[in-house]
């Protein structure tokens, strides 16, 4: 079976900033690492449209509801094309197929018993679309949103989440990969023990949504609804076969914000409808910027289209996934970005194939073809790379694979082949060889970076192969 991997979908009620783009874009190094859409990868990501931040969002911008979802899914869609992202499938909440999916799942938990209703009064955050305990707020505010909880008292329909408490413990426990990292894990494991409760799954106020099937007066609360994307996006509901060919997935990538709802809600909703549970959660860490949370109302988020316009796609695609272990917090500053631009990109494997293109034109008129190769130890370290990618460990890898430009890097320096070059005789072999070695390498790079950063990889690849090989332009002009 091919490999199958998610990220959250977002909420529509702003554009796109770096800390979104982070999760997606760590997705798509995956989904290339194992083949992408060409090898049957399922990588699906997408937009959360039933939120009521996005009614408001709508509201701000004077537009009806839906033409404001349909404008922004569009905007997002465009900014993962632009960032090279390639996922197989985006989905939206207010299409067709995920109505169906969500509808056919409600009954089938209800017909497992596990749906009633109740009264429910409670303090409902906007921001974090859920309900909120008081020992969650600061001076009557959420910490998060820093807003005041609204007071809501309905008749709402619950989900019986608390059977699946004991079930959802022992099954974290007996599998120790399903939730990382280990911190991430432990925190889950705390809550399901201390909090984890029944909860309400429809609204009576909220008018946006989808109707629940026992209630056309209520809608369908938005994480019930949202988490069903990762099976209404292959199938469930609208094409069973498919469904049973791609279902568990492999990987729900997102970041440590929404651990709750997928580590605990999530699986128990997917027991009660008796469905396989995905094989792994990996929780990432926030980006701050400039030290900062990112937040709307500081209107500090950054927008990565703009940071790729400047700087390029591949730089923001390293930057973002070199410097900083996958599961840690970071901090995003355009001076740390402009600083690894320029020694690992621009100094770095830039300086490189400029440097050896141009010997390979001066020296060897351009042909390393008929050379033999020498290198042995590519299989090693494709594996190693292999290994730390799949493992999620993208600084690591990105730094492995950057020893090699270094090392390559100093293997000219230290030979000085424009010295070699001028006896051609005695050190005319030994340069040859040199040279070959050195786009042996570059090939090398080309081949691992791939996932990371393909146009790089592209670029290397096809131009190293070339019959004749001509000076390469600098694939990364230095930052002034
Ligand atoms: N719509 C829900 C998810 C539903 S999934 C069934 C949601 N959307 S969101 O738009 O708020 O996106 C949250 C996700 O965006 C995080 O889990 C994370 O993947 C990413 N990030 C948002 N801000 C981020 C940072 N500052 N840093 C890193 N990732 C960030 O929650």
């Amino acid at each position: 079976m091919s490999y199958h991997l998610t990220t959250p979908i977002y909420y529509v009620n702003a554009a796109p900033h770096i800390g979104h783009a982070y999760t997606t874009i760590a997705a798509d190094v995956l989904a290339r690492h194992h083949g992408g859409i060409s090898s049957g990868v399922q990588f699906t990501t997408g937009t959360d449209e039933n939120s009521l931040k996005n009614v408001k969002a709508a509201e701000v911008a004077n537009k009806d509801i839906q033409t404001y979802v349909d404008e922004a899914a569009h905007l997002w869609f465009q900014t993962w094309k632009s960032l090279n992202v390639e996922p197989t499938t985006f989905i939206r909440t207010t299409g067709a197929n995920h109505r169906l999916a969500v509808i056919k799942f409600w009954n089938t938990v209800k017909n497992s018993g596990d749906i009633y209703q109740d009264i429910y009064v409670g303090k409902y955050c906007t921001g974090c679309e859920a309900y909120v305990s008081e020992s969650d707020l600061i001076d009557e505010c959420c910490p998060l949103h820093k807003t005041k909880p609204e007071i809501l008292r309905e008749k709402n329909f619950f989900f019986r989440a608390s059977r699946y408490k004991e079930t959802i413990l022992s099954y974290i426990e007996n599998n120790p990969d399903f939730i990382s990292p280990e911190s991430r894990r432990n925190e889950i494991i705390n809550y399901i023990k201390n909090h984890f409760e029944d909860i309400s799954i429809s609204r009576q106020s909220i008018k946006w949504g989808i109707p629940t099937p026992d209630d056309p007066e209520q809608v369908i609360y938005v994480w019930f609804d949202a988490l069903i994307n990762y099976i209404s996006a292959v199938g469930y509901g609208w094409d069973q076969q498919l469904f049973e060919e791609k279902w568990p997935a492999d990987l729900h990538l997102l970041g440590k914000d929404i651990i709750k709802f997928h580590c605990a809600l999530w699986p128990a909703m997917l027991l009660s409808a008796g469905l396989a549970l995905p094989k792994k959660i990996f929780a990432h860490g926030f980006f701050t910027v400039n030290g900062e949370k990112i937040s709307k109302s500081l209107g500090n988020s950054i927008d990565p289209i703009e940071i790729s316009q400047k700087y390029g796609v591949d730089p923001l695609r390293y930057y973002l996934l070199a410097k900083l272990p996958f599961g840690n917090n970071g901090d995003f500053s355009t001076i740390q970005l402009e600083e690894v631009y320029n020694s690992d990109l621009a100094n770095g494997l830039g300086n490189l194939a400029s440097r050896v293109s141009n010997m390979v034109e001066k020296y060897l008129f351009g042909i390393v073809k008929d050379i033999p190769s020498t290198d042995e130890h590519n299989s090693k370290i494709e594996k190693e790379i292999k290994i730390l990618t799949e493992n999620l460990h993208f600084h690591k890898a990105l730094e492995e694979i950057w020893k090699q430009v270094y090392l390559a890097n100093k293997l000219i320096e230290d030979k000085k082949p424009w010295q070699l070059a001028k006896n051609k005789e005695k050190q005319g072999l030994e340069l040859i060889f040199l040279l070959r070695y050195l786009v042996d390498k570059i090939l090398l790079i080309g081949k691992l970076i791939n996932p990371y950063l393909p146009t790089t990889s592209e670029k290397l690849l096809k131009h190293f192969t070339q019959e004749k090989i001509t000076k390469l332009e600098p694939l990364f002009p230095k930052l002034k």
